[in-house]
């Protein structure tokens, strides 16, 4: 595909390096299987699911076939006080797949909206029951809740927050879960589960009921795939219980097969209040986030409104979209049609091996990993990030795509992966890098 000069200058890319990209691009044009094409025609393999989005690989016909059919019928629908067939099918297809009784789901166009919505729900929930002093929020250092409001005031990447002060007040952090005697732990490190006490800290500092929730990533993602300790779940989960506090796993990576289960709480066996999601919801075909919350969060927050009256003051022009429901709906189709939680579980033992085997390499520093996902982090050299911005380009030419966040590559190629798609990621990382 050919651009002319200067065609690029009026788009302003998001979390890019403007000026040097617009210096020399890197458009994909075309998707398929595991693989991208760029504009000057090299075959890329997509190691990293685009964003984490496509679960499924890329252009499914039966999901471009499933929105075509549905614009056709219905291009939009007024989502207050009115519905459409889809949105109500989704979430009940969405609500099968959650634990227990994690029933109810709230349709976003963004993982950040999902955790700003939840954010306002746990809000909204601690108030009906007249505890509306709650309003204090946990996070964690180097989360990333995405880029609302909300969701930087959550933030634990620095540079994700430090232009943007003025956020909500009342969030305090706890402490990461990187440990240096866990480099290069495959799956859970054995130890760190006090790292969860924290939360007990904060709640004798500041009063457990003056706390509303705490927001985790079950996998922090984007800042390196840190897999939690072992017992490091249960541990928040029991904190919060003895508190009132709600417990929110940010899924919008975990979710939908990324470990190999629906979500990260069935992996790791914790039920938590509140789950976001968001990317594979639509294997990345349609924007769209979701909420999905435990029975007692919307009985409390429907049943304190007076009849007839809406009951939760917020919403959006396109929760539920029509045509994001059938991306929706197409694509949870194929994961189950096809099996692929499953087959992310039978092929993650091979996936992290072949990883793991990057580390006689001088550039790496760790990797860790967990289901069919990894990082990757390298040695900085220079300012902290130039190292991995250097390498993320050198993959792409080198026909491998790789969301790099700093230092650290993210490795989460699509559940239809086959060995010989890990072992092509493998070798061009292992070329590259040496
Ligand atoms: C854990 C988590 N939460 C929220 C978001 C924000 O999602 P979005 O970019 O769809 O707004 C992301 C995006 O990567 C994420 O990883």
């Amino acid at each position: 595909m050919q651009y002319k000069a200067n065609t690029l200058e009026h788009y302003w890319m998001p979390f890019t390096a403007n000026r040097d990209f617009k210096a020399d691009p890197r458009l994909f044009v075309r998707g398929e299987g595991c693989y991208l094409w760029d504009h000057k025609g090299g075959k890329i393999i997509d190691g990293s699911s685009g964003m984490f989005c496509s679960a499924a690989g890329h252009g499914r016909p039966e999901i471009a076939d499933a929105v075509s059919r549905q614009l056709r019928e219905i291009d939009y629908a007024p989502p207050f006080q009115n519905g459409h067939p889809a949105s109500f099918e989704l979430a009940r297809r969405v609500a099968a797949l959650t634990p227990e009784d994690i029933n109810y789901v709230f349709f976003t166009n963004s993982g950040s909206e999902a955790v700003d919505t939840a954010l306002k729900m746990a809000m909204a929930y601690h108030r009906a029951r007249g505890e509306g002093q709650r309003m204090r929020f946990v996070s964690r250092e180097r989360a990333y809740h995405g880029v609302n409001i909300g969701g930087v005031s959550l933030s634990g990447m620095a540079k994700n927050r430090e232009t943007f002060p003025g956020v909500i007040p009342g969030v305090v952090c706890m402490r990461h879960t990187w440990l240096a005697e866990n480099r290069f732990t495959k799956g859970q490190p054995e130890t760190g589960a006090e790292l969860a006490d924290d939360l007990q800290r904060f709640c004798e500092m500041y009063g457990g009921t003056t706390i509303a929730a705490c927001f985790v990533e079950p996998v922090a993602g984007s800042t390196g795939c840190l897999v939690p300790p072992k017992g490091y779940l249960e541990r928040l989960r029991e904190i919060c219980d003895a508190h009132g506090i709600l417990l929110v796993f940010d899924e919008v990576i975990c979710g939908f097969g990324r470990l190999g289960t629906a979500f990260a709480a069935q992996a790791f066996g914790v039920v938590p209040d509140i789950m976001t999601m968001a990317k594979a919801l639509t294997n990345g075909a349609q924007p769209m986030g979701a909420v999905a919350v435990r029975d007692g969060i919307y009985e409390t927050i429907t049943n304190a409104a007076p009849e007839n009256a809406i009951e939760f003051f917020h919403g959006y022009t396109y929760s539920g979209h029509p045509a994001a429901c059938a991306a929706g709906l197409a694509a949870l189709d194929i994961y189950e049609r096809e099996g692929l939680f499953e087959r992310a579980a039978e092929l993650s033992p091979y996936f992290l091996d072949r990883l793991f085997e990057l580390q006689d390499l001088d550039a790496v520093a760790d990797i860790r990993g967990y289901g069919l996902f990894a990082g990757v982090e390298l040695k900085a050299e220079g300012a902290p990030g130039a190292r991995g911005t250097q390498v993320q380009k050198d993959l792409f030419w080198k026909g491998l795509h790789i969301k790099f966040t700093g230092d650290c590559g993210l490795v989460a190629p699509p559940l239809i992966a086959a060995k010989e798609h890990v072992d092509e990621i493998v070798g061009i990382l292992r070329d590259t890098l040496a």
